[in-house]
């Protein structure tokens, strides 16, 4: 067999959790996954074991491609350390791991046949994949994006500590009456929701720096422009003109900000609420 199909069929092995899909699963993770992350623990063991043996399984592909079958087995018995270890790291996880299928890929690479290795290789590469396709993504958002479970907010209007959820919620509904008020011409409501909007998405910003440090990140989405948008949108509703176009146009700006911060935020957030994590 040449070097390029070798290669080539090596490389299909790591492809296995990219296949075409029509579902996605989002699997709970395990309970003792926690002793591997934030806040838990800071030094992510678990990431970094699939990274160690990410790289020495392509260490083996990389050497047998040279004809270095010393340092294929090097690697080989080093994934074999590795995978073992990690096996051991979640109990929930155990029967994922087929320690007997590490043990038969160092067997093939010291028998120095390609094609040994191969079916090895994609035995073992097998159990990666099938724990990956349960497990990858929603290890991810439960555990790499912040909680914000614990974030209360003091709602300026009502002047009461609410869940980030119960917050949004009045929030919309004080964006939702405006229009509505806008809309019917009933000019005085239309500007008390509108006021009560522009209040409740100046005191969001006041959210961020619970968590962000960097006025960067804040910046991004809530910016000095952006928050002179909102001035004016104040502004034109508190003058009581009831001007709809102008209105509308100054809101459109004013919730670009939802979208932006639920692209980065939301989607992880809903997911953590769900495994209560
Ligand atoms: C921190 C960035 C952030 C910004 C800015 C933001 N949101 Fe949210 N929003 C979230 C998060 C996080 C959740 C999920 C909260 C939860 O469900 O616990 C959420 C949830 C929601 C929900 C669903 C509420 C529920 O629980 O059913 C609505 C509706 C919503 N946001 C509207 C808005 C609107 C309108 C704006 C802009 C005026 C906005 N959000 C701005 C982060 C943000
Ligand atoms: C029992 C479950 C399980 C098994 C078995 C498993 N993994 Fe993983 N793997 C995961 C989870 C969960 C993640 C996501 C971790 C994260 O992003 O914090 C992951 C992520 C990865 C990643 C991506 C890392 C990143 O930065 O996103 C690689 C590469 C990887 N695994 C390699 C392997 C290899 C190679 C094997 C087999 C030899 C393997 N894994 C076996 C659960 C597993
Ligand atoms: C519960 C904590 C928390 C809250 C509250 C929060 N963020 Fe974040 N945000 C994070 C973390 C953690 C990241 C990911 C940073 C990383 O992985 O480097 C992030 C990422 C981001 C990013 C993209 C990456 C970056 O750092 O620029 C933006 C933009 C952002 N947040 C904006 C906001 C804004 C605006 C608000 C307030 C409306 C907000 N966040 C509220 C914790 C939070």
């Amino acid at each position: 067999m040449g070097r390029k199909t070798l290669s080539l069929l090596l490389a299909g092995v790591f492809l296995g959790a990219s296949t075409l899909a029509s579902e996605v699963v989002l699997k709970k993770p395990p309970e003792s996954l926690d002793n591997y992350y934030p806040p838990k623990s800071k030094k992510w063991e678990f990431l970094s074991k699939m990274h160690a043996m990410s790289t020495y399984f392509y260490g083996i592909n990389l050497n047998i491609n040279n004809e270095d079958w010393k340092n294929a087995l090097r690697w080989a018995k080093e994934l074999k350390k590795e995978y073992v270890a990690t096996s051991k790291m979640v109990p929930e996880w155990k029967e994922y791991f087929k320690p007997k299928l590490a043990d038969e890929l160092v067997k093939a690479v010291e028998s120095k046949n390609v094609d040994n290795v191969l079916k090895a290789a994609q035995a073992l590469g097998k159990t990666c994949a099938e724990c990956h396709a349960e497990y990858q993504l929603s290890v991810k958002l439960a555990y790499h994006f912040p909680s914000f479970e614990s974030i209360k907010l003091e709602d300026p209007i009502e002047f009461m500590e609410m869940d980030t959820g119960k917050y949004m919620e009045k929030m919309t509904n004080s964006l939702k009456a405006l229009k509505i008020y806008l809309m019917q011409g009933d000019k005085d409501n239309a500007a008390q929701a509108g006021e009560e909007f522009v209040e409740r998405v100046r005191a969001l910003k006041g959210m961020c720096s619970k968590c962000h440090t960097s006025k960067l990140s804040v910046e991004a989405i809530m910016g000095k422009e952006y928050m002179s948008n909102l001035d004016k949108l104040g502004e034109v509703l508190s003058s009581g003109s009831g001007d709809k176009g102008k209105v509308f146009g100054l809101l459109q700006k004013a919730t670009s900000a939802c979208m932006k911060c639920h692209n980065v935020h939301l989607v992880p957030a809903v997911v953590q609420e769900k495994f209560e994590k």
